[in-house]
Formats: C-alpha cells, structure tokens, sequence
C-alpha cells in the first residue's frame, strides 16, 4: 500500500517533552529538597491510589539511556524541565551537584546531536518558598528569577532556547483556586494573584538573561501556555456564550493580554472585580511596571494543546445527567472550580474522547493557532505538548497504541492547516517521551510514546513511537 504525505517546512523542530517531577525520580539525592508537589504526594487522597513520584522512571540514574533512545527514534530536540528544588534547594543557595546534572544532560544531547529545550518552571516549586506564601507571596517572582538565573549562568553557554514557565494556567489556578493540584490551595481570587507574579516571575527573568547576551550568546526566550477553545455549549442560549467569554478570559486572555498587549482585558477586569485576596481586591497587586516587564517581546510561544472547553452557564438543567461529570476516576480529595467565580459546568458534546475522557477535537487546534496570529500578532509558534492518554497494555513485547498514533496524526494536519492559514508554527513536541507520574492521577495514566514497566523500569517503545520517528525522518505525515 502506497502512502501520500504531507510535508512540514524545513526546519520543523520534533521531539518530546517531559517534565522534572514526572520522571526523574531520586527525589532526595544530591541535595534535592521537597518541592510542593512532594509534600502535596502526602496528602491523603490527593493522588489517585497514593502514588508518589520518589522513583518515577528513574530518569534521573538512567538519563543517557533515555537521550539514546530519543536519538534512535530520530528526535532532533528534547523539551525537559529543571527541577528548582535540586538547583537551589529550599529556595536557597546553589547546589552544584544539582545544576551537574542538567549539565551533563546538555552535553548528551548535544553529543547526539539534539537540541536542548529546557522550562525553568514546570511547577515544581520548592516547599520552604510556598511555607512563605507561594505564588501569592510577590518575592516568589525574585526568587525565581534568581534560581534561573543560575541555570542560564551554568548552561547558557550551550543552550539558546529557553522556556520560563509550563502552563501558568495550572500553577495559578488548579494549586491557588481549584486545589487540585499543589500546593491544593482553594481560595478563590489567590488563583489570579498567583498568575500575576508568575507572569512577574517569567518578566523578571526574560529581563535578566536577556541583560546576559553577548555576541555569542543568544538567549531566545519564550513561554508555554495551555490554551484552550472555549465555545458555548449551547450557542443559542446567551449565559453559554456569556460563559465561554468568561472562561476565555480567565483561561487563555489572562495570560495573553499581559504577554502580547502589555494589559489585563478590561472584561475579565469587570468579570473580577472584588474578587479579594487578603482583604485586598488582585488588581492591587499588579504594581506600575510590572506590565511592562511581562509584555517584554518573547522570541517564541509555547503552546500545549489537548482539547477544548464547552463550558454551560449554571444553573444548568437542560443536559442529561450522562453529559455531567467525569467517567474516570479521580483523586478523592474535594476539589472546587479552578475559575474563580466559575459559575459554568462542561458537558460533553458527543465528540469521540481519549481514555482521559478528554474530547478528540484537532480543528480547535487549527483555529486556536489562527486566532493566536490573527488576533495576537504571536510570534513564533511551537506546540509544545499534544498527545493522548490510553489504557496501553504490552502484548508480546509490543503496544498497539492506534488510537494514541491516529491522535498525534490528526493533530499534525491541524497543524500543517494553520501552517497552511499562514501561521508560523515551527516545531512539534509530543507529550510524552515515557509514561511517567501523571501529577494528581499518579501512574494510572499513560501518556507515553515510550512504554515504562514501573518494576523493572523497562522501556518499550509504543507503535506510535516508531510511527513518530518515520514522520520525523520524512518531515512529513502521511495522509489517512
Ligand atoms: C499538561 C502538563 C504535563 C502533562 C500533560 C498531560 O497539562 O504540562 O505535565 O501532565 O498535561
């Protein structure tokens, strides 16, 4: 059977990601301390059967093997994250035996000829800053800046890409608002302070490495956000369409205004007001010239992509119950909405879902890139995580994951339409590399196009890996 293909522009960056806390492991070696999410893998109930990330896959003894096995599957990048908590344990001095380790990484990717994508931030935030107040504390935005700036003075001289933060969305309102992810909190507008100084936090730094370029290094600087699609679930009743504008601000513009237009949008200003944090409204916490420091032009833009959003304004009596709710299992500690305020549910549309129960909706990928260069002006676009959750099992050595390579498939061609559009999207990494801890559902589920036996830490590369590395090796996708 011949195939056509379709073809990436030259240049198209792939790989995978990972992140710190999900596979390394060796949570108290060298000098490691807790991070929050350590300590919130000790809250009864926080994580589905109790799972803790103390091993993980390992990563952390087993690095080069995994850099090999990238590199036979034709990766030509890695995303990964640095875990703050072993750079500058306890928010404190540097720990070299820590930043050792990310050198090393560097060095092996290099030698394999792959490029090096580090996230300073991808929520691991040392224990002792959030025993201060966290997020919600200003001075956490110094300390970050502080911590990664050691990481551009050890790693710097090999490194151009670098990414600030992984999903702020996640740190700011799934730990501050939601509590359901660390450090739990659930305190309403704590959520939208937290963004604030973590978008502090991502100007502070781009400000201070950039400060660090010399002739022959040149730091380029970007962000990665979870963006979504947010459409009424019902477009004829004017609450969801009042309610998809909402969580649009308090998902995607929250971020984006600040980044790219230097201001919070005056609805979400509207939808918000009053909303207090320590008996103060969140809008007093953005000081003068912090905007200026946040809309700093980024060279690139993350986006990590998984599906849309179809919020239904409460009270809501109209959707069957089957559409309500969640059919996998989650953590059993109490949860709220991570939107403050909320006031919306998310009933399902009968799109087909992932075993996640995420929807399977790849042109909101399409559309989402369009809006983000029509709208936005975004410079240049990577995806910077997309991938499928699947009950994987091993059959004889070997995972037939087709419903995980038919995602990553399809995703691709949206990708390729908004290339198409005239969006300039320069780079694919899947998520994930390895089945790993999947923060509050532990290692129930597999994101990986590498399958990980957590006994004997044995990797097995997935049918979706082997597809991914004949798409890398062609540049192009095959059309179905
Ligand atoms: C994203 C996270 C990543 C992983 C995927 C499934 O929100 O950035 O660490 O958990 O979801």
């Amino acid at each position: 059977m011949t195939s056509t293909y379709r073809a990436f522009p030259q240049h198209f960056l792939w790989g995978a990601a990972t992140a710190a806390f999900q596979i390394e492991g060796a949570y108290d070696e060298d000098g490691r301390t807790d991070s929050i999410w350590d300590t919130f893998t000790r809250v009864p109930g926080a994580i589905v059967a109790g799972d803790t990330a103390e091993v993980a896959c390992d990563h952390y003894h087993r690095m080069p093997e995994d850099v090999a096995l990238m590199k036979r599957l034709n990766h030509a990048a890695y995303r990964f994250s640095v875990a703050w908590p072993r750079v500058r344990p306890d928010g404190g001095a540097v720990n070299q035996k820590g930043l050792d380790f990310y050198s090393r990484l560097v060095d092996e990717l290099l030698e394999a000829g792959m490029v090096p994508w580090p996230t300073l931030y991808h929520w691991d935030l040392p224990q002792v800053l959030e025993d201060a107040g966290g997020w919600t504390n200003r001075d956490t935005a110094h300390r970050f800046a502080e911590y990664a700036v050691s990481v551009y003075d050890a790693l710097g001289d090999r490194v151009e890409a670098w990414t600030t933060l992984n999903e702020p969305w996640c740190s700011a309102f799934m730990g501050y608002t939601g509590g359901q992810h660390a450090p739990g909190r659930q305190e309403g507008a704590a959520g939208i302070v937290a963004a604030h100084h973590l978008l502090l936090g991502h100007g502070l730094v781009v400000d201070e490495v950039r400060r660090r370029a010399t002739p022959d290094r040149r730091p380029q600087l970007g962000i990665t956000l979870n963006l979504t699609v947010a459409d009424p679930f019902d477009p004829a009743r004017p609450a969801d369409v009042d309610a998809a504008r909402r969580l649009d601000g308090l998902h995607n513009r929250v971020f984006l205004d600040p980044l790219l237009r230097g201001r919070y949008a005056d609805d979400l200003a509207a939808d918000t007001e009053g909303m207090a944090f320590e008996g103060r409204p969140w809008s007093s916490y953005v000081h003068d010239g912090d905007l200026a420091l946040i809309s700093a032009p980024l060279d690139f833009l993350g986006v990590n992509f998984y599906h849309g959003d179809v919020p239904a304004a409460l009270p809501y009596d109209a959707a069957p119950d089957e559409l309500l709710g969640s059919r996998i299992q989650g953590p059993a500690r109490p949860r709220t909405s991570p939107y403050p305020g909320g006031g919306f549910v998310f009933p399902r549309r009968g799109l087909p879902t992932t075993d996640r129960d995420w929807e399977i909706d790849p042109a909101a990928l399409t559309r989402l890139l369009v809006r983000l260069h029509e709208e936005y002006a975004a410079p240049p676009i990577y995806i910077t995580e997309n991938g499928a959750m699947c009950d994987d099992v091993v059959v004889d050595g070997e995972v037939h994951d087709d419903a995980r390579r038919d995602f990553i498939e399809r995703h691709l061609h949206a990708t390729l339409d908004a290339i198409d559009a005239g969006v300039d999207v320069r780079g694919y990494f899947v998520w994930s590399l390895l089945d790993n801890f999947e923060w509050s559902y532990g290692y129930g589920h597999r994101f990986g196009i590498v399958h990980v036996d957590y006994e004997t830490q044995v990797r097995t590369p997935k049918g979706s890996a082997f597809w991914y590395a004949d798409v890398i090796a062609r540049n192009a996708v095959p059309v179905p």
